[in-house]
């Protein structure tokens, strides 16, 4: 007997929760069984916890919100809550917790899984704001599948052999040379944020009207050859294209060139995921900084997009005249739409995926690289935490800077048009890039 009325739609809900749940689980036990035990529980990079936490943590704050949360059941190990408490212990102290071994972490990750599953079979969709539409349920599949995206860091950082290997993004279209340099995003108010959207974080929320100003958007990302020519023209030893606060950083880190990146005789490598390899000049550039960013526009007579823009140009739709979910409409993305979900280890080349097009003519705005915009992380008017304080209000402020897009290492569960990432600006190790706009003041565009 059941006592709860059972629809289709909820049935439907359920396979889609569960299909979230086993797919984040696949990358989790991706990311953590192709290395052994003393790489799993080493530290490396003081930036990064071991594999081993996020592992535990993972499995630990789906007890907290899903076994706990939702079905009332009691701690299964109450005393290890404290050392999975991200804010408890910052990352450069795990390693010296008395964290779970992997054989532990892993039993702990299965048995809280299992007994996600069976009350996932019976637990109500509706009745609380907290379970409706499945909303805890997905944020817990999109919480691990960004612990992924962080464990897919680590694994960037880590020093050894390769162990990670994906096949390699197709040439970009035969359009992709003839893409004009950048598109234009007239002028008008459009709908930021959502409202709507049943899986979105508190920090999308609510959609309200923003007024937005004419302006030039680059097509694609700034690519790597675009970024060299910053680099040749002594874009590094020139004070006047960074601000303030980004020449002192550029400074006293010595930074010369994106992370990762070294000189090789005359030419630039680069290493990712354990081997070095030629620079490719036709991706989006990848590792560098909010301030290397913002002096890269300088340097180009541009600047950053505000998020704003940025959110307009993805998802605002002049026909229609209302927002979609992703640049080219509601539907989830397919894989000839955007480059998503670790299913390469890199950026396509500049004027991939056509098919993702937004109706501005933009490109790769969702998937490849994360994009550093001009703005600081900021509530939306009408902000309210939810669920938790901890997820975004702690954060906002003018020291963090707003991502937009996703990159190859972000599953399409944790990424969509309103979806909004927010990093410190001296952050490279993230798989990071950036476009760059203009205000239109009504000349012709600048061409390729
Ligand atoms: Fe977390």
């Amino acid at each position: 007997m059941t006592t709860r009325a059972e629809t289709p739609h909820d049935d439907a809900l359920r396979d889609q929760i569960a299909t979230e749940l086993i797919t984040a689980r696949e990358r989790t036990s991706g990311l953590t069984d192709c290395v052994g035990d003393a790489d799993l529980v080493r530290q490396h990079s003081p930036l990064m916890s071991p594999l081993v936490w996020d592992l535990a943590h993972i499995a630990n704050q789906e007890e907290l919100w899903l076994l706990r949360a939702v079905g009332g059941r009691e701690p299964l190990h109450p005393e290890i809550d404290p050392l999975y408490d991200a804010f408890e212990h910052p990352r450069s102290e795990r390693p010296t917790l008395p964290l779970l071994p992997p054989d532990e972490a892993r039993r702990y990750a299965h048995d809280v899984r299992g007994r996600v599953l069976d009350l996932l079979a019976a637990a109500p969709l509706e009745g609380s704001r907290l379970v409706t539409s499945g909303f805890v349920f997905g944020m817990v599949a999109q919480h691990e599948q960004q612990h992924d995206e962080t464990m897919l860091i680590t694994h960037q950082l880590r020093q050894g052999a390769p162990v990670l290997t994906t096949p390699r993004p197709g040439p970009p279209p035969p359009d992709a040379l003839s893409l004009p340099r950048e598109v234009l995003v007239p002028d008008g108010p459009f709908t930021m944020g959502t409202s709507g959207e049943p899986w979105a974080l508190d920090n999308e929320r609510p959609a309200h009207t923003v007024p937005v100003a004419p302006f030039w958007l680059d097509t694609v990302p700034v690519t790597n050859a675009a970024y060299t020519e910053f680099i040749e023209d002594g874009g590094y030893r020139e004070p006047r294209w960074w601000t303030p606060a980004g020449w002192e950083h550029r400074q006293q880190a010595g930074l010369t060139a994106p992370l990762f990146w070294r000189r090789d005789g005359g030419a630039w490598v680069r290493t990712r995921f354990g081997v070095t390899e030629p620079v490719p000049p036709a991706e989006p550039v990848l590792h560098v900084c909010w301030y290397e960013a913002d002096a890269w526009a300088r340097w180009a007579g541009r600047r950053l997009p505000t998020e704003a823009e940025w959110e307009k140009a993805a998802r605002h739709d002049p026909a229609a005249g209302r927002s979609r979910r992703y640049p080219w409409g509601d539907a989830a993305p397919r894989p000839d739409q955007a480059n998503l979900g670790q299913r390469h280890l890199q950026p396509a080349p500049a004027g991939s995926y056509p098919a993702g097009a937004a109706p501005s003519g933009a490109r790769q705005l969702i998937g490849d690289v994360w994009e550093w915009t001009a703005s600081d992380f900021l509530p939306y008017p009408g902000f309210a935490p939810w669920p938790y304080r901890e997820y975004s209000d702690v954060f906002f402020g003018p020291e963090y800077k707003v991502l937009r897009g996703g990159s190859f290492a972000v599953s399409p569960v944790a990424c969509r048009g309103t979806f909004r990432n927010w990093d410190y600006p001296v952050r490279r190790q993230i798989f990071a890039g950036f476009r760059t706009a203009r205000d239109a003041d009504g000349e012709q565009a600048v061409r390729a």
